[in-house]
Formats: C-alpha cells, structure tokens, sequence
C-alpha cells in the first residue's frame, strides 16, 4: 500500500519541480530582456530563477517585471546557485571567462554571439566544455531559420556540389547601436558591425558550407562616422535603465574581408553600422552543380532563388522556405540538449572558424598586412 499522504497529483507535482530546469541570466539588457527572458519562460519546466548584471537599476525592474527571484550585482555570485544553465547576454568581452567558470561551477552555457573574441578563447571554451561534460551552445539564431534548413539539407545532400565562392554582408546606413555605451567600445565589444552583426551572416554561410578554416586574411576597416555618428537604436530605449552613455566610438563603422579558406573556397564578408549605400543582409554560395542567393530575408520580392541547370536547361528554383521562430527555436534547442544528452547544433570547428575569420580581418586591418593562419585542429 502506498504512502496515504501521498496524493498521484503530488508526485506528479513533486517529478515536475524535481525536473524543473533553473536558469540564470548574466547580463539583463536589450537580449535578455526582448529575446532571451520570454523565450526561456515559454518552455515548459523551465524557470528563469536568477539574473546578474552589474546595473542594480535595471537589474531591480527585469527582476519586477519578469517575476525573476534572485538578483545578483556579481555574476560570479549568479554562477554559484542551483541554476542548470546559464545564459550569457553580457558585453561580448566577458562572454569567454563567464561561459569558462559558468561550466566549471557545474552550469550549462548559451553564449551570445560573438561568443569569443579570438581563436584562443574559442579553444578554451570548448576543452572546459568537453573536461566538464558541460553543454556550450553559441546564439546564432540565424541557424534555426527555415533558409538555413532548407539550404542545409540541400548541401549536405550534394546538391550544390563543390562551395568555391562565397559572399556575405551585413550592411545598415545609420545603425549604430548603443552608441557610447559598451558596444562602440573598443575593450568591451572588441569590435565594430564586424563582430556585431557581421558574425551572423558569417556564421550563416560558413554553417552551410561545412565551416572550412580560413587559411589567408585580408581585412580593412574604416571609422568615418565617429564625429557625426548617431545612435541606432538598438538596444530598445526601454531596456536601458540606468545605461549611460558617455563613451566614443572608438570601433569601425565598416569592415570587410577577404579569405581563401582550407577547402579552396573563396570568402568575400562585408558588415557595416554606417555607410552610404543600400542595406541589408546578403548571402550567395556558388557550387559546381548549384548556387543561392539569399537577398534581404524581410523583401518578399526577393526571395532565396537557386541557380541550378537541369539536363542541359539553366533553371531557377525558389524553394518555399518554412516559417520559423528563430529566438524560440535557439532556446528550444539549448534546453533539449540539457535534457536529451545531445551536442548542441554550434560545433566547435564551426565556432572556430568564424572567430578565426574576425580575429584575423581586424589584425590584417590594423597591420596593413595580410594574415596567414595556423590550423592546427
Ligand atoms: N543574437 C542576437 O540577435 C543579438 C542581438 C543583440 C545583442 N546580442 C548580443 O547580446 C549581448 C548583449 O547585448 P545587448 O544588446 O543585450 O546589450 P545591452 O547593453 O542592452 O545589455 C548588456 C547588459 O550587460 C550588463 N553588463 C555589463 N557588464 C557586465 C558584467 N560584467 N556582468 C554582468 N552584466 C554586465 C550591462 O549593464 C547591460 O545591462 C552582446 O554580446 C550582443 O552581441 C545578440
């Protein structure tokens, strides 16, 4: 006979809370707030218990307004509780030490974009993941996009053949964000629109084309807006309680680059917050059997359009991409790995290969030179 204080729905209450995934949050700005937050809240078993950030200010209103229970000033204080997981959204040059002690202290991470910095913390990253058993999953939502899954499943079946060339860009007129905050500072954000949003578009195309290292860089990178630049927009003016915004634009306004990668392929990325020209984010692979071209994914005119050949005729295909909710689908991910035991989507060679690209586009801009680069993994 079984316990008679123990009712079927309070085991069933009792397996629920002892399944519950806690999560905290390092870093409670415009990511956490609009993406990440919500997000995690929608998944079910998942509680968003912790949140960290050094602004107390803000801290005490996404606490209020997210129901959140514990707030910390210190993230090294968020690490130290019973969270599961972490999330980083923190000024990307904490992103590599947070995601390192968050594993070591026994948590899972989803790490913002960039992610890493240089090529070295990416290793780091990586060995602490693999010595912990802790999952390290880099936000790159682009990956959950209906684009990047129809895409993926043609290339993985051979469809486009041999990737030879390769064009990225991230392109904005006037959209710098946070200007004076963090974000156009160079210690903090470690970069410009390159590291920013260019990382996305990068992320995305070398996702598809197997993710080859780059073997030689040339990178340039301009700052012609500084004394006349103005704020973006972003991150949203209500989730900046309590910033302040006093600092200059230090980083580039637009950056480019050019690679030829360990595979053969050529790479041509170009990402800007300022600039006199059109806007937009862009991708075209070229393959011996097929090519895409994935123009500005909110322009319906535009739409993916594969350039293939069959039986001797050049023939387009514009496939009908899937609906997709990106951010949703990213943190669904993240919290299945945890549960299922599964690597998360972002591999480490890939992770590598796109910080590697940035590392070396801003050294080869700052030198003059071009950057030769060692692969050893
Ligand atoms: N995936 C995306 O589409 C996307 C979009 C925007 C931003 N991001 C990334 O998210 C991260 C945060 O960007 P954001 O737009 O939310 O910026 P934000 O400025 O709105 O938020 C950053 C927060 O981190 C806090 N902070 C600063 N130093 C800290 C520290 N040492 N410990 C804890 N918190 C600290 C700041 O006070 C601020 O509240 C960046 O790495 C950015 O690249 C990703």
């Amino acid at each position: 006979m079984g316990n008679p204080l123990f009712f079927k729905e309070d085991m069933e209450d009792l397996k629920k809370n002892m399944d519950k995934m806690k999560v905290g949050i390092i870093g409670a700005g415009g990511i956490a707030q609009t993406t990440h937050i919500p997000c995690f809240k929608k998944v079910e078993n998942v509680e968003v218990s912790a949140i960290a950030d050094i602004n107390k200010e803000k801290l005490q209103y996404v606490a209020e307004k997210f129901e959140i229970k514990y707030t910390f000033t210190e993230w090294e204080r968020l690490i130290d509780t019973d969270v599961d997981a972490v999330v980083i959204c923190s000024p990307n040059t904490f992103h590599a030490e947070q995601s390192i002690q968050a594993m070591k202290a026994g948590k899972h991470v989803l790490c913002e974009k960039p992610v890493c910095l240089t090529g070295a913390e990416v290793e780091k990253v990586f060995s602490i993941s693999e010595k912990t058993g802790k999952k390290f999953m880099a936000a790159f939502p682009r990956r959950f996009s209906g684009e990047a899954k129809v895409l993926k499943q043609m290339i993985e079946g051979g469809e486009f053949g041999e990737i030879y060339y390769i064009k990225a860009g991230f392109l904005r007129r006037r959209g710098i964000p946070g200007l004076g905050t963090w974000f156009t500072n160079k210690k903090l954000a470690g970069g410009g629109p390159m590291m920013d949003v260019g990382v996305h578009i990068l992320d995305f195309v070398m996702y598809l084309a197997g993710a080859p290292m780059p073997e030689l860089i040339i990178g340039s990178k301009y700052n012609k807006f500084k004394d006349s630049a103005t704020d973006g927009g972003w991150p949203p003016m209500d989730t900046r309680k309590g910033d302040k915004a006093s600092g200059k634009m230090e980083v580039e306004d637009l950056a480019s680059g050019f690679v030829k990668l360990a595979s053969g392929a050529t790479l041509f990325i170009e990402a800007s917050w300022a600039g006199n020209s059109e806007v937009g984010i862009k991708a075209t692979l070229m393959g011996t059997k097929a090519g895409v071209q994935m123009p500005d994914p909110v322009d319906p005119k535009n739409p993916v359009r594969i350039y293939s050949e069959n039986k001797g005729i050049l023939t387009d295909i514009l496939p009908a991409i899937p609906s997709s909710n990106t951010y949703q689908e990213e943190v669904n991910h993240f919290v299945e790995c945890i549960r299922k035991d599964r690597q998360p989507i972002t591999k480490k060679h890939e992770v590598l290969s796109v910080v590697k690209i940035i590392e070396g586009i801003y050294k080869s801009a700052e030198t003059g030179k071009p950057v030769l680069c060692k692969n050893e993994s």
